[in-house]
C-alpha cells in the first residue's frame, strides 16, 4: 500500500478498535502488558511505563482511546500548529526498506490547534499519559520571529489544560523556513516569552525536541539555554536529514528515485538509532541529568530502548518499529525491559536512568584510582 494511504488506513483502524470498549479490551488482551518495576515517575508525572509514541503518528490526535490497549505508557500528539497546515504537496512519506528506514516530507499537516483542542478538551486519557507537541505554522517561507513565538503560544494556549507535558518542536526538517530556533537569540526570545504567557497558566513540564543533524556546539547552545530558562527536559531527536548521514543506503532514499527533489525530506529509524543515542549521552552528560531527556530514534527491541535509558533518557518514544515490526513489538518492548533490568539488578526503570554514561568528575571532586596508577602502586 502507499505509505501516506497506509498512514490513513492504519489510524481508521485504530480510531475505529478506540471507540468501543469490547474492541478495546479485545486488543489490550493481545497487546497490553504491566509490570510494576516499569512504573515510573518523571517531572511529577506517573506513567505506567516508559514507552511512548512519538509525534507525527497522530498528527491530529484521534486515536487517544487506543494506546494504553497497545501497550503505550504515553503517546505525544501532534506537531500542532497554530494555524491549519494542509503540509507539503505531492507524495510525502516513502519506505526505505533495506535501511529500516521512513522518509518524512509531511510538512506538519494538521488541523489546527484550535479545531483539535475544541475536540480533545473533555476526554479522559485515563492510564495514558499525553505530550502535546507545537511547532510553528508551516504556511510561509518567510520568518517573522514574533509572529512565529505568538504561533507556539496560541498552540499552547488552546491546549492549557489538556496532556500532561508540553513539547516545543523547533527540529522539523520539512518546513519552509528552517530551523531558525537553533539561533540562540530566536531561542532565548521563544523561551522568554513562553515561560512569560504559558507558566502561569499550568504547571506542567515543558520539554523543547531537538535535530538529529546538530553540530555539538549547536546542541549545547540549545541545552544551554534550557536550562538557563529552566526548561524540564528535551526530546533528543527528530528525523536525519541524509546529506550527512551515513547509516543508510543511498540509493534508496526516494530522491536518488527521483521520487523527491533533492536535499527534501528525512529520515527516522535505523539511520538515525546511532545518532541520537550520541546526543542522549552528551546531553545527559553536560547537564549531569539534570534535564529530563525523552529519547527517540530507532528504538526497535527492548535492546535498543534500554541503551537510551542506560544512556540517560528517562522516557521514550517511537513510530517506526509499529510501521515495521507491527503493533505487537510494544508489548515484547515493554517485557523485555523488565528482564535487562532485573539482568542488572535494578528495581526501577529510574535506577537505570543513565547507569552505564557516568558522568564525568567535576573540578575538585576525588578522581576514582585508575587500574593504571593502582598497578604502579
Ligand atoms: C511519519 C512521521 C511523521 C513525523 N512527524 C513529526 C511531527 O509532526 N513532529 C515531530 O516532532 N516529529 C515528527 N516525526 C519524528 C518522530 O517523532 C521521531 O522523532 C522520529 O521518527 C524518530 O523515531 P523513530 O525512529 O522511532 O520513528 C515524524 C516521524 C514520522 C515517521
Amino acid at each position: 500500500m502507499e505509505p501516506e494511504n497506509a498512514h490513513y488506513t492504519l489510524k481508521k483502524i485504530g480510531v475505529f478498535l478506540g471507540t468501543n470498549p469490547v474492541t478495546r479490551k479485545l486488543t489490550s488482551l493481545f497487546f497490553d502488558y504491566e509490570h510494576k518495576s516499569l512504573n515510573t515517575t518523571v517531572d511529577d508525572i506517573e506513567y505506567r511505563n516508559p514507552v511512548g509514541l512519538s509525534a507525527g503518528f497522530d498528527k491530529d490526535g484521534e486515536l487517544t482511546n487506543i494506546y494504553p490497549s497497545i501497550g503505550f505508557g504515553l503517546a505525544e500528539l501532534g506537531s500542532f500548529t497554530g494555524e491549519v497546515c494542509p503540509g507539503n504537496p505531492g507524495r510525502r512519506l516513502f519506505r526505505m526498506v533495506k535501511s529500516k528506514a521512513i522518509v518524512v516530507w509531511y510538512g506538519l499537516n494538521n488541523q489546527g490547534a484550535e479545531k483539535i483542542s475544541a475536540r480533545l478538551k473533555d476526554v479522559d486519557f485515563g492510564k495514558l499519559r499525553v505530550g502535546v507537541n507545537a511547532a510553528k505554522s508551516n504556511v510561509t517561507p518567510e520568518f517573522d520571529l514574533q509572529e512565529s513565538i505568538d504561533d507556539y503560544i496560541k498552540t499552547m494556549t488552546c491546549f492549557k489544560d489538556i496532556g500532561d507535558y508540553f513539547t516545543i518542536n523547533i527540529s522539523c526538517p520539512n518546513t519552509q523556513d528552517g530551523e531558525p530556533f537553533v539561533d540562540r537569540a530566536n531561542l532565548d526570545a521563544l523561551l522568554t516569552q513562553v515561560n512569560e504567557k504559558i507558566r502561569p497558566l499550568t504547571d506542567r513540564p515543558i520539554y523543547v525536541k531537538l535535530a538529529a543533524d546538530l553540530e555539538l556546539h549547536e546542541i549545547d547552545i540549545i541545552i544551554d539555554a534550557c536550562v538557563e530558562h529552566g526548561y524540564e527536559g528535551v526530546v533528543l531527536t527528530n528525523l536525519a536529514k541524509p546529506g550527512s548521514n551515513q547509516e543508510h543506503i543511498p540509493a534508496e532514499y526516494p530522491s536518488a528515485q527521483g521520487l523527491l527533489p533533492k536535499g527534501k525530506g528525512a529520515m527516522s529509524g535505523l539511520p538515525l538509532q546511532r545518532i541520537s543515542t550520541n546526543v542522549i549521552r552528551h546531553v545527559y552528560r553536560r547537564t549531569r541529568g539534570k534535564l529530563t531527556i525523552i529519547g527517540v530514534g530507532g528504538v526497535f527491541s527492548a535492546k535498543d530502548a534500554y541503551e537510551k535509558i542506560t544512556s540517560g533518557a528517562s522516557l521514550l518514544h517511537m513510530i517506526t518499529t509499529m510501521i515495521f515490526d507491527g503493533p505487537q513489538n510494544i508489548n515484547e518492548i515493554n517485557r523485555g525491559l523488565v528482564k535487562l533490568l532485573k539482568q542488572d539488578g535494578f528495581e526501577t526503570i529510574a535506577e537505570a536512568v543513565g547507569s552505564r554514561n557516568p558522568l564525568p568528575k567535576l573540578k575538585g571532586e576525588a578522581q576514582e584510582p585508575s587500574s593504571d596508577s593502582q598497578e604502579a602502586a
